[in-house]
């Protein structure tokens, strides 16, 4: 067990009337003149960004809006944030949506306080200094930055998609009501489920195996979250099994089940650079990877994917032969994906194989020109990281 720090800072305000507190939440955090951040259309049509607005003009609140956020937000809206909150004089941003709204309001708060581009944070040619305070009206339970130190933007130019972590950006509340998760389609909900999942097990595919604590956190959150999955696609207003995964969401990321441990991290390193070159969604790319990932890693600790196999996805543990319940595992999880909607591999992400050349590419970007490695559990190098997209083609 390794020694640690934990840290979550963010109050979390949870149930069906949790937004009606909107207003009271952006004052007991210093805000007088709100960024209200937005993606599509989909809290403009559900009426969650009217009613935003109004609890915040009832309180006299001040505010300026700026929608448009996408999946797999991108640096100019960012930008476009940053100038917006400069010529308003903005000291709080609200952001409604998921993690790309969130994330998009993460790195605005970073940029707004400083003079160079807010990109140098995410390529680490700087550290951000001051971050404006925000909060978040949750609408899709997935990438759970409502309560993370992390922020992913993608940078058009050159489709690189990159992750920044400080606790600086760290949101002051997150306002979480299971019924505005209604809406979301299939897809969606389905990748958020394989996203929560795979923020648990990156943490617990790790060689610190004594912190037997964050394990049965671990295991009990993904048997949770796998079980609840079904009965909300069933019946999308499913409000006990909505919530479930929406709290599910925020603790799978909130560090708490990766105490004493280093995780793993390479599964959503190797996706990054699928959703930089092919826009694809977050979750869905994860459930393309991870199979090809576990197969590859598994040597390093069979005994790992035994526990996994056995605890989480209810395999029974054949002592003779530990390698084949680990696959076993492997396969019921692929089993899971399909039935969930989610692809096992890229092929079936994008359409088509990918190719040489796109593996090379994103191999190398993934490494950041050769420079660094990927994973703990096993340390990746560029060639490891091409064998994988070739497993997962
Ligand atoms: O844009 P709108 O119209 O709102 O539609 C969104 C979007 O198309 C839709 N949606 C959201 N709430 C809805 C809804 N549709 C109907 N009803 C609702 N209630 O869902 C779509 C996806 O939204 P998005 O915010 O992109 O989803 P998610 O929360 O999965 O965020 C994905 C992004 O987060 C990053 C991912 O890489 C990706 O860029 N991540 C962020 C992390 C973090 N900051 O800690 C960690 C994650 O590992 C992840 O990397
Ligand atoms: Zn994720």
């Amino acid at each position: 067990m390794i020694d640690f720090n934990y840290y979550a800072p963010t109050e979390v305000v949870f149930g069906k009337e949790s937004e009606a507190q909107v207003a009271q939440m952006v004052k007991k955090y210093g805000g007088s003149k709100v960024l209200v951040h937005y993606g599509g259309k989909s809290a403009q049509k559900s009426g969650l960004l009217d009613k935003v607005c109004n609890l915040l003009k009832a309180e006299g609140i001040q505010y300026v809006t700026l929608g448009g956020v996408v999946p797999n937000p991108r640096l100019s809206k960012v930008h476009e944030g940053i100038d917006l909150c400069r010529k308003e004089g903005v000291n709080f941003i609200l952001a409604i949506g998921g993690g790309s709204v969130i994330d998009s309001s993460k790195a605005i708060a970073y940029g707004v306080g400083y003079d160079g581009d807010v990109w140098d944070f995410y390529t680490r040619k700087a550290v951000p200094k001051s971050s404006v305070p925000l909060g978040s009206v949750l609408t899709i339970p997935a990438a759970g930055s409502e309560m993370s130190a992390s922020s992913v933007i993608s940078n058009e130019d050159g489709g690189i998609k990159l992750g920044y972590n400080d606790n600086l950006c760290r949101p002051k509340f997150a306002i979480m009501n299971p019924e505005r998760t209604y809406t979301l389609p299939k897809w969606q909900t389905a990748a958020g489920v394989a996203d929560i999942m795979m923020h648990i097990m990156e943490r617990y595919f790790s060689h610190d195996t004594d912190m037997d604590v964050s394990d049965n956190l671990a295991e009990s959150l993904l048997r949770t979250v796998k079980e609840a999955v079904f009965p909300v696609l069933k019946n999308p207003e499913d409000y006990r099994y909505r919530a479930q995964i929406m709290w599910a969401g925020s603790l799978a990321h909130n560090d708490l089940a990766g105490c004493g441990r280093v995780g793993d991290w390479a599964t959503h390193q190797i996706e990054h650079e699928l959703s930089g070159m092919f826009d694809v969604t977050h979750g869905a790319g994860l459930a393309a990877i991870w199979p090809s990932w576990a197969r590859y890693v598994m040597k390093e600790d069979v005994s790992r994917f035994v526990r996994f196999a056995v605890n989480v996805m209810g395999v029974a543990n054949d002592f003779t032969d530990p390698e084949g319940t680990a696959i076993k595992g492997v396969e019921t999880m692929e089993r899971f994906y399909h039935a969930i909607g989610m692809p096992i591999n890229i092929h079936e992400l994008i359409g088509r194989e990918i190719t040489d050349d796109e593996i090379k590419e994103m191999a190398r970007k993934c490494t950041r020109n050769y420079t660094i490695t990927q994973g703990n559990f096993k340390v990746l190098k560029a060639e490891d990281i091409e064998e994988i997209y070739r497993m997962a083609r």
